[in-house]
């Protein structure tokens, strides 16, 4: 018997990266597991969306993202993490858990340090004096404390595998740090969970090269229409070699995309297209036809999904009662171990 559990945070719109590092293999993994818990973390996305339309709109997005690309919430348990309590209580008590040295060895909250302090550098010209108060500018407790609330989602649920890519790594392993913290005072209470990553998917490059990212503004949205999703794809950055130049296609990212979506067949084909000489026109067309073809369906369910958000969120609140139920026995035996009632 396992749980598997994941989470995409609200915080743009879902694209091919979230798609094929996580929504997939998440996906494929739901038909194995005793239990599937699938969820939009909305409160994740409250360190940086502040406009209450926004967030909504965005977690509906998610939300038919997942349902579009086949999610069965018969199968899933599939929810809003704010519709789910339990998830904060036991956020804060792993809280006291947790080393605060631990956060600041975070990613995210150091890449946010490691901004501001170039920021600094560029306006006086010279890396500044040491000053925690500046360098922590604009960062939020809950960009700071991000990773306990995500071991949270993860460890209330006693979850054993979490399908991510390979950006979440960190996190999962401070998850499973603090429940061995927690489970060395209280005895065994807390399941250490696992991070699963398929190698080949574990960094979905963006148009630019770099890690696809909302925040690197290179992604390619999952339900463009064909025409904008075929431009989209041609924005790809691609070296200068003349077509009839011999690609190798292990070291091509458009090549990892199409084999994502081309049936067996038909990658070797273009493998040998690539080792023979390939133009990158032709390299990305082929591209846009595999990813069109798996995208066609969705894309008219996503359309029908947005057209109608009260469905949506009854399957969300749905999700969230049954969610709560699994919750429910995991939060008490924590709250009996640290003595509360
Ligand atoms: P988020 O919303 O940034 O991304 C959602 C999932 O998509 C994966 N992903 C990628 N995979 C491969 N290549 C890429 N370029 C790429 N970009 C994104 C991410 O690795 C992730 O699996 N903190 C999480 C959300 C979260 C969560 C959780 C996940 C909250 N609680 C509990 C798992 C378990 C996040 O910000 O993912």
């Amino acid at each position: 018997a396992s749980t598997v559990l994941t989470g995409i945070k609200p915080t743009g719109t879902p694209h091919l990266g979230n798609f094929v590092g996580a929504i997939k293999p998440a996906l494929a993994l739901a038909g194995t597991a005793s239990n599937a818990l699938y969820f939009v973390a909305d409160f994740h996305a409250l360190n940086a969306i502040h406009d209450a339309q926004k967030l909504q709109s965005l977690v509906h997005e998610v939300a038919a993202t997942w349902l579009a690309l086949g999610l069965d919430p018969e199968k899933v348990i599939f929810y809003r993490q704010s519709d789910v309590p339990e998830i904060f209580e036991l956020s804060w008590i792993l809280s006291c858990f947790t080393a605060k040295g631990l956060m600041n060895r975070a990613h995210a909250y150091k890449a946010a340090v490691a901004k501001n302090m170039e920021s600094r550098a560029g306006a006086s010209g010279a890396a500044g004096v040491e000053d925690s108060d500046d360098l922590d500018a604009g960062i939020n407790m809950g960009l700071y404390g991000y990773p306990v609330l995500m071991a949270a989602d993860i460890l209330l649920f006693k979850t054993n595998v979490v399908p991510v890519g390979k950006d979440q790594v960190q996190h999962i392993e401070i998850a499973r740090d603090i429940a061995q913290r927690f489970n060395a005072i209280y005895g065994p209470t807390l399941v250490l969970p696992e991070a699963r990553i398929s190698a080949e998917t574990a960094v979905i490059p963006g148009l630019d090269g770099r890690k696809m990212s909302k925040s690197y503004d290179n992604t390619i949205a999952l339900f463009l229409p064909p025409e904008k999703l075929r431009k989209t794809i041609f924005k790809y950055k691609t070296d200068s070699s003349p077509p009839s130049e011999p690609k190798d296609p292990n070291t091509s990212p458009l090549f990892h995309l199409y084999r994502e979506f081309a049936t067996p067949e038909e990658a070797e084909a273009l493998r040998g297209r690539y080792q023979s000489g390939i133009g990158w026109g032709e390299a990305k067309e082929a591209v846009f036809d595999v990813l069109n073809r798996a995208l066609e369906e969705p894309r008219r369910r996503y359309a029908d999904l947005m057209a109608n958000p009260a469905r949506v969120d009854a399957l969300l609140l749905e999700g969230a009662q049954r969610a709560r139920a699994l919750a429910s026995p995991t939060l008490h035996e924590v709250r009996r171990a640290v003595g509360a009632r």
